[in-house]
């Protein structure tokens, strides 16, 4: 593009003998906009209106205001101290021409000058002023972009941060809704399950007292045969030992239950070498592999110490052993445990797996719940892998999952940290 085919740049001329400058207007009028005007003060209106031009060849010597001064004032204006400016004049000397520069000139030509070396020295000042205005208008656009840029991103930040505070809200009441239900299901559940003992003992002992009452009566009346005392004798008995069964019961359950608050790790916390107290638990623990002749392997490096809650990892222990014999080998005379201990990133690493029956998909996703049992009704209360959860996770702070073992059978992966937090 060149300068014919945008709008007209637009030049002021300023000199006080416009003679002088007659011969130059007329040259330049034919691609330029001229004004021509002979004082400094009209000079500094033009420039200052809405209408500036886009050069300014300027005379120096004027009567009232030079042209230095009036250089001097563009040059003080931010709205137009970039409109270039080139000085014509008869004042030849260097010092001349070096203030003219030190005060923001472009350019410095002096009279008598050539017609058409003026015409291209303006057109590459315009030229170069064109590339200016364009350079400052893509930096002002890139920096709006930026601006803008910069505000959307502190506004997507802001909206993060408050999706986050709300997900943190949204996640505090779902963690506290969870544990409502799940001691909601709780209490429900210790209900149910004592109801039963406490209500056949109930039974049962009104049942002695309607008797008793009923063979007083017989006593009172003189009734009371040999044959009767013998009779009542057995009643009693019969009702005392459904009564302290079911009690016994009862009180069995709440043991459980107490347990389930995992409270129970007011145990003192102490450093102990893992392999030797794995077999202390599983010494203890031969009764109850009798009945058959299952047996337990071990795998676990000499060197592993933690700092920890020993009688907990009893009582996790003990619980997927007892489990492992009651549901895992239930008709099964010689099953096999392995116990592999190792240390990963830190972190005690405990593979527990049986090679027993097994579970079904569906009753291995709920092993955690509290009181799911496939043993209702033979002595299972369900809480043995809900109560081993609690320990796993909150007492010694760490994760267990339970799945189908490698080719059949149960097992179980538990990793705690060796050293408790706090410890
Ligand atoms: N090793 C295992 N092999 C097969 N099934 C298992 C095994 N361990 C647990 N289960 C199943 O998971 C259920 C829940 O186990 P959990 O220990 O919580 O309860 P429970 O043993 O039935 O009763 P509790 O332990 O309270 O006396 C069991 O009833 C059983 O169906
Ligand atoms: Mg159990």
């Amino acid at each position: 593009m060149t300068l014919e085919d945008r709008k007209r740049p637009s030049i002021l001329i300023v000199d006080d003998v416009p003679s002088n400058i007659e011969l130059l207007g007329e040259v330049l009028l034919s691609q330029y906009d001229v004004r021509v005007v002979t004082s400094g003060l009209e000079a500094l209106e033009i420039v200052g209106s809405n209408k500036p031009p886009d050069l300014v060849l300027l005379d120096i010597m004027m009567p009232n205001m030079d042209g230095y001064e009036v250089c001097r004032q563009i040059k003080k204006l931010d709205k137009c101290k970039a409109i270039p400016v080139i000085f014509i004049t008869a004042a030849a000397e260097t010092e001349d021409e070096t203030k003219g520069f030190a005060l923001g000139a472009v350019d410095y030509i002096t009279k008598p000058f050539c017609l058409s070396v003026v015409k291209e020295r303006v057109r590459t000042h315009l030229e170069l002023k064109r590339h200016r205005d364009h350079l400052e208008e893509i930096v002002a656009a890139r920096t709006l972009e930026i601006r803008n840029a910069y505000e959307s991103l502190q506004t997507l930040n802001q909206e993060l941060k408050d999706s986050l505070i709300q997900l943190r809200h949204a996640q505090e009441h779902l963690i506290q809704s969870e544990k409502m239900a799940a001691l909601g299901g709780l209490v429900a559940g210790v209900a149910h399950e004592i109801s039963t003992p406490v209500g056949i003992g109930f039974t049962a002992a009104s049942f002695l007292a309607l008797k008793t009452k009923q063979y007083s009566e017989l006593k009172r009346s003189n009734g009371l045969t040999s044959e009767d005392i013998e009779k009542y004798m057995q009643i009693a008995n019969e009702a005392a030992e459904i009564i302290h069964t079911n009690l016994s019961r009862a009180g069995e359950l709440i043991t459980s239950f107490k347990q389930v608050g995992t409270d129970q790790a007011n145990e003192e916390s102490r450093r102990f070498n893992f392999k030797q107290y794995l077999q202390t638990i599983l010494f203890s623990l031969q009764p109850k592999l009798k009945p058959g002749k299952h047996k337990i392997n071990i795998d676990c490096p000499e060197s592993i110490v933690i700092s920890s809650y020993p009688g907990v990892f009893s009582q996790i222990i003990t619980n997927l052993v007892v489990n492992s014999v009651t549901h895992g080998f239930e008709g099964i005379s010689a099953g096999e445990i392995d116990l592999r201990v190792s240390l990963e990133n830190g972190q005690l690493k405990l593979c527990y797996q049986d090679n027993g029956k097994g579970m079904k998909a569906e009753h291995l996703s709920k092993i955690f719940d509290p009181f799911f049992t496939t043993k209702r009704n033979d002595g299972g209360t369900g809480l043995g892998m809900h109560i081993t959860y609690n320990l796993v996770t909150q007492v010694l702070k760490g994760r267990i999952q339970c799945e189908r073992g490698a080719d059949k059978g149960f097992a179980c992966t538990i990793t705690v940290p060796i050293l408790l937090p706090g410890l």
